[in-house]
């Protein structure tokens, strides 16, 4: 990976900078102190990038693997294959890709949405190369998709939210991991609906876990909350119950790596245990995802398969990047997410509504999510 430190030409806080034929990811385990850009020529690259935690966050690596492809396929010395043939290269790099993290089921839902495209490009035209075509722009389409969906989850977060007020002027949010531009194309989820709260003038102030061991929330959420200049606290992760009996929060928002058919939902580890404290103190819990982080083939959160990830993340300062902190010789285990079950979580903010509970407390995940293609 070529790497470019630059801090006039981008955004600090886009992680994914794209124009055809090159992709630059911003390097998130060198935030929030330095802001350097690498190259990802290609998928090995890409996966790579995405492997390390260059790139992270469940809408942020789908994107990010879908687009190095798009720069391989673009970059591509002449391709001399049938159609099918460029189909079947682009369907193996599709799958490797998707060998990077397995618990974002964005990276895989991405993917079958692009074989299905490039399988249908195949079958209508004879030329390698205007499959690549249909390839290319279907992947920049989803860049573009992003942000629209993460303002709309923004907007009904904030009405959802705004409903609750009752007879205070303003609300606090306690947030986890990092959802916001850093993990998506930009705005974010959850961090987007606490962008729009305070947009609209009702948030008193964000307080945002550290997120041990890889630090997403005291290195990027804190990060993008000072850039955007919302009041926000930094707590540790083990101060959050402490947090909620001095009544300093009223709701909890976090994003999702994966969503049940029943509404568990797999998330950044910790996130089980801040939904268990939200439901001790009466403190309502949302989750805010797009719909491409439901998984309807999986009637339940046991069936999600959940990454481990290297004991390095604690046995080392900086979540594995810096100095030794732990005594040499213990074991230890290092599950990157959790599965937070529906019962703990209050609503489901996506870019088509918000999916409430029935009256027998269920989730109609399934139904909820017909009617919106159906519109
Ligand atoms: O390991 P990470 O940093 O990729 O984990 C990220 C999270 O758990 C996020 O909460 C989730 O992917 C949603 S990002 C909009």
């Amino acid at each position: 990976m070529a790497s470019e430190s630059n801090h006039n030409n981008f955004h600090a806080l886009q992680a994914i900078c794209y124009k055809r034929g090159s992709l630059r990811l911003l390097d998130q385990r060198k935030l929030p102190l330095e802001t350097v850009y690498l190259d990802i020529q290609n998928s090995s690259v890409g996966w790579s990038a995405i492997k390390d935690m260059v790139v992270r966050g469940a809408p942020a690596i789908a994107i990010a693997a879908a687009l190095s492809l798009a720069v391989e396929a673009v970059n591509l010395e002449a391709f001399e294959g049938t159609a099918d043939d460029a189909a079947s290269f682009l369907a193996q790099k599709l799958e490797y890709l998707v060998s990077s993290r397995p618990t974002a089921v964005n990276l895989s839902d991405a993917a079958t949405k692009l074989k299905e495209i490039i399988v249908k490009a195949a079958s209508t035209c004879s030329e390698g190369n205007a499959v690549f075509q249909a390839y290319i722009e279907a992947a920049e389409v989803m860049l573009e998709d992003d942000v629209a969906s993460n303002k709309a989850i923004g907007s009904y977060g904030a009405k959802c939210f705004e409903s609750q007020l009752k007879d205070a002027k303003k609300i606090s949010i306690l947030t986890h991991c990092n959802t916001g531009s850093l993990a998506t194309a930009g705005y974010g989820t959850a961090l987007g609906v606490i962008r729009a709260v305070h947009a609209q003038g009702i948030l008193e102030r964000a307080y945002c876990t550290e997120t041990r061991p890889f630090n997403q929330g005291s290195r990027l959420t804190a990060f993008e909350l000072v850039h955007d200049n919302i009041p926000a606290t930094l707590i540790a992760d083990s101060a959050a119950a402490a947090l909620m009996k001095a009544g300093r929060v009223q709701g909890v928002i976090v994003g999702a790596d994966r969503v049940a058919a029943n509404g568990d939902t797999a998330n950044k580890i910790g996130t089980y245990s801040l939904a268990v404290c939200a439901k001790h103190h009466g403190i309502p819990f949302y989750v805010a995802a797009p719909l491409t982080s439901v998984d309807l083939s999986l009637p339940s959160g046991e069936h999600i398969v959940i990454e481990e990830r290297s004991a390095k993340e604690l046995l080392n300062s900086r979540g594995g990047l810096g100095e030794q902190v732990a005594a040499s010789g213990i074991s230890v285990w290092n599950p990157a997410f959790d599965v937070t079950p529906a019962d703990l979580i209050s609503g489901i903010i996506t870019e088509k509504g918000v999916i409430s509970k029935n009256r027998d407390e269920t989730f109609d995940i399934k139904g909820f999510v017909q009617k919106a293609v159906a519109v």
